[in-house]
């Protein structure tokens, strides 16, 4: 497990998941950007919708208004052309009944594998003001899982800026270089820095 220096200016953020993964990629990318991630496991809401950045938005208000602490909440999905952007919003269901298998038999013969992944990070202050950001990765859906690394689909996607690499073939930095995730987290980060009322300053004496 990686360690990350804390110096006396570095910015705190409380981010709700209960996905280890998604938390050790923001962990890595935000420490890049001298902000420290601290997991959080509040339930929140998670309504259905069409749209991830409404999921995402609506996630982030349930939680801060849980915690009563500026929060940031990550909703992403995986849009396949082939498929109009399914299972898009519906990720988490597809991926929970048929799995990455099940994407790769939808796809069967069928020559364009175009896709790409999206994510929303949205930052709620305690007094309920959202802001979202988004990250796209394009790229395609391999033939077949490879890699054993990350989660989800990563054995069956393969980004635009690393062909032939699936993101289970990828440590956590490499595809942090790619990823929709570390794209949104950046956005966020570039404007946290800047926001001096939310700031959390972790000391180091
Ligand atoms: P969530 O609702 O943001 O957790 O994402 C929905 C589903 O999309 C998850 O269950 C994963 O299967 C998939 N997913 C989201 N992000 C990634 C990723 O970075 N890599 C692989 N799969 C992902």
């Amino acid at each position: 497990m990686p360690t990350y220096e804390i110096s006396p200016c570095t910015k705190l953020i409380f981010f709700a998941t209960r996905n280890m993964h998604k938390f050790n990629e923001a962990r890595s990318v935000l420490a890049e950007c001298n902000i420290a991630t601290a997991m959080i496991k509040v339930k929140a809401l998670e309504v259905q919708d069409d749209d991830i950045e409404n999921i995402a938005r609506l996630s982030a208000i349930d939680a801060a208004r849980k915690i009563n602490l500026p929060v940031i909440v990550e909703d992403a999905g995986l849009f396949i052309d082939a498929l109009n952007g399914f299972p898009g919003p519906y990720s988490s269901y597809v991926y929970r009944t048929v799995g990455k298998e099940g994407i790769i038999k939808l796809l069967e013969g069928v020559s364009n594998r175009e896709a790409y992944f999206k994510s929303v990070v949205a930052f709620c202050s305690p007094d309920g003001n959202v802001i979202c950001f988004e990250g796209i990765a394009e790229g395609k859906i391999a033939m077949e899982p490879r890699g054993s690394s990350g989660f989800g689909f990563d054995p069956i996607f393969e980004p635009a800026e690393q062909p032939g690499k699936t993101f289970g073939e990828m440590s956590i930095e490499e595809k942090n270089r790619f990823s929709h995730r570390a794209k949104a987290l950046r956005k966020f980060a570039e404007w946290y820095r800047t926001q001096a009322s939310s700031a959390f300053i972790v000391s180091s004496n």
